[in-house]
């Protein structure tokens, strides 16, 4: 038998193993890198989080992914040769990770590589049938195993769209094994570039746990302080609270029909984007705007667009409770906006439920991959409108 396949068969039957979550979303803010321990698979899964840091990326690392980032139109050769420049970046800032912990890549048994996502295609957003659903995420798992020593699995989502889905979210197979609860009725909501809930009904419920996407989170606020001041976000929402909604403008923002689409829906910047905004400005003549009235409207936009979502949802529903991570948890403005459009559901950090809401998403990847070599399809198979599969593909290194 290969060396590496007996050790994977070896690291299968542990009862814990040590696994390296990565995420790296739309915010293109850096690589969340989360060391986990987990025990068991399914619904007896035990985690732990060990350790966790977000390496940032540098300026040439942004605009290297911005060549091709969401764009219909790029140059094949930069798509080609970035897939393992991702890889090896990736490596570069895992290894700098385990340094600084202290922490040997021998004690390492999985890395669970979420990629750089590229391009994101279903075809709710193509609008063409001719192609199937599709996603894209680079960053070569075999540049990760070989550069760390340590086998990795990656590229999560195709089993997803091979089996009827869109790739997105998975959030929903992580957070049904690890956050059910007896009584409430949690929403999890994650502000990532794109928002997306997932709904956790109650274990005495007969309704299914299921997760969406919703709409815009930081994606249009971070391109547009990218655009007119040349920063990466509204750090604090200091720019949109200098200034006013303007109601005719975001009323048309919320006129999009996929925000208005039944669940389960994916989307991404591929639609919300400047360009968007622009149209949306056109039709409403408030080109003139000034640029804090345009983020505090852009800022009630993601508002909306998750509150409506989460009232859909909840609507009826006694003992609901909202928990949230991902990085527009930290946009005070944002978080005000949502809990006053929903004055009688309860809002907290994901940090109540001994969850890091940074975190949380590279949690969920390393999940992933204690299922796909541990798990069965089985201990997910009561998620709704979700295919139920272990996910991702295997590198061993040499
Ligand atoms: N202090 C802050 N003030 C405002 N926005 C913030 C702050 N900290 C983080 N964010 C927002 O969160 C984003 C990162 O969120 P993250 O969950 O990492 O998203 P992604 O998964 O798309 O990378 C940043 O780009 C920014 O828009
Ligand atoms: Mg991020």
């Amino acid at each position: 038998m290969n060396h590496q396949i007996a050790k994977l068969y070896q690291i299968s039957q542990k009862e814990s193993r040590i696994v390296i979550g990565l995420m790296s979303g739309t915010s293109l803010d850096g690589l969340d890198i989360a060391l986990c321990e987990i025990k068991n698979a399914g619904r007896d899964t035990k985690f732990t989080l060990k350790d966790f840091i977000t390496m940032d990326y540098d300026d040439e690392f942004r605009i290297n992914i911005r060549k091709i980032f969401a764009k219909k139109n790029i140059n094949q050769q930069d798509l080609c040769g970035i897939n393992p420049y991702v890889g090896l970046v990736h490596a570069q800032l895992i290894n700098k990770a385990l340094e600084n912990w202290g922490v040997k890549s021998e004690d390492i048994d999985l890395i669970a590589s979420h990629g750089q996502t590229v391009f994101h295609a279903p075809q709710i957003l193509t609008k063409d049938n001719s192609l199937p659903n599709s996603t894209l995420q680079i960053g070569d798992g075999d540049h990760i195993a070989v550069h760390t020593g340590i086998i990795t699995i990656s590229d999560f989502r195709q089993k997803h769209i091979a089996t009827g889905g869109e790739g997105a979210p998975l959030a929903a197979y992580g957070d049904y094994l690890l956050f059910t609860d007896p009584m409430e009725n949690r929403v999890l909501l994650n502000i990532g570039g794109i928002s997306n809930f997932t709904f956790l009904p109650s274990s005495s419920h007969t309704l299914q746990a299921f997760a969406t996407d919703l709409g815009p989170g930081n994606t249009i606020m971070n391109q547009y302080m990218f655009e007119h001041y040349g920063k990466e976000m509204d750090e604090d929402s200091e720019v949109a609270k200098k200034g006013n909604i303007n109601s005719s403008l975001l009323n048309e923002l919320l006129s999009e029909e996929f925000l208005g689409l039944n669940f389960p829906k994916t989307t991404g910047p591929e639609l919300f984007n400047l360009h968007y905004l622009k149209e949306k400005q056109n039709l409403t003549h408030t080109n003139n705007l000034s640029k804090e009235d345009v983020m505090a409207t852009l800022n009630a936009f993601s508002a909306h667009a998750i509150a409506n979502g989460i009232n859909r949802i909840t609507h009826g529903l006694e003992n609901v409770v909202v928990y949230v991570s991902g990085g527009g948890l930290h946009n005070p403005l944002l978080m005000q906006n949502i809990q006053s459009l929903l004055p009688n559901i309860k809002i907290s950090s994901i940090a109540e439920i001994e969850m890091n809401p940074d975190a949380k998403e590279a949690c969920l990847f390393a999940l992933l991959a204690n299922e796909t070599v541990a798990g069965s399809p089985n201990n997910v198979n009561n998620i709704k409108d979700s295919p139920a599969v272990c996910m991702g593909k295997i590198s061993l290194p040499l």
